[in-house]
């Protein structure tokens, strides 16, 4: 069975006093037992966080492809190991543009982060011209198969995957209900196709572009889709935890 999850990515905000102080206040709230709670956080409150989070889980941002080595200013996979860091986002299309991040940088990083042993949350997403020409299907499917459906069955176990179309992130405009759902729904034939039937139906599909209180529930209840990743709804505490309690 697929997991619920409910994650924030805080992207390049915040510090380390406000994230303390956010987790344990978040600890301390009734979290519904069956949600999986996620903090993306910026690398440098990785470890903080983690000494006082129990429940919820934390997740970094990004890390670099390689094991070590001379790239001045670059977080690894094994560093962000050594913190008890439970996640690693990849592939967000902050960093696809302001980064150059390609489809196959992408998969080399997941699989160093799969390599010690990080869970994954790989997004993918297509731009707004890309969905007026209604070429968004394709669009994602390729995200998917340059990246994800190169990793083995057992790989994809820690896996999970989130759908940003870039046109709803931060721009306060959500895909309705329905866009989420059929995105889903194709994101998950994709999979089965280059897997199986077990594996599309198990995949946690994440929704990720202005969730908010006000829409979190309606998105939730689609069939496909298994939870959200959400940025500036996830750095106030009464609107994250309104979000985490949407299922
Ligand atoms: P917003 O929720 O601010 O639109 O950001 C979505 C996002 O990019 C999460 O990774």
């Amino acid at each position: 069975m697929r997991s619920q999850i409910a994650a924030g990515n805080w992207k390049m905000n915040t510090n380390i006093d406000f994230g303390q102080d956010f987790v344990a206040k978040l600890e301390d709230k009734e979290l519904p037992k069956d949600v999986e709670v996620i903090i993306g956080a910026p690398f440098i409150s990785i470890s903080p966080l983690k000494q006082i989070a129990k429940r919820i889980k934390i997740a970094a941002q990004n890390c670099h492809d390689e094991e070590s080595g001379a790239f001045t200013g670059e977080v690894s996979a094994a560093m962000l190991k050594s913190t008890g860091c439970n996640y690693v986002i990849i592939g967000h299309s902050e960093r696809r543009q302001y980064f150059n991040e390609s489809d196959e940088l992408i998969l080399k990083k997941i699989l160093k982060a799969l390599e010690h042993e990080l869970k994954i949350i790989f997004c993918c997403g297509e731009p707004l011209e890309i969905r007026e020409n209604n070429d968004h299907e394709s669009f994602v499917q390729s995200q998917l198969e340059n990246s994800i459906c190169k990793l083995s069955k057992e790989e994809l176990e820690n896996v999970v995957i989130a759908y940003e179309p870039i046109w709803a992130i931060g721009t306060g405009k959500t895909a309705s209900p329905g866009q989420a759902q059929d995105m889903h729904q194709h994101i998950r034939k994709v999979m089965r196709n280059n897997f199986n039937e077990d594996l599309a139906e198990n995949i946690s599909i994440l929704y990720g572009g202005s969730v908010k209180p006000s829409n979190a529930k309606e998105i939730f209840a689609q069939k496909d889709v298994d939870g959200g990743l959400v940025g500036g709804a996830s750095l106030k505490i009464d609107s994250f935890f309104d979000i985490i309690q949407s299922f």
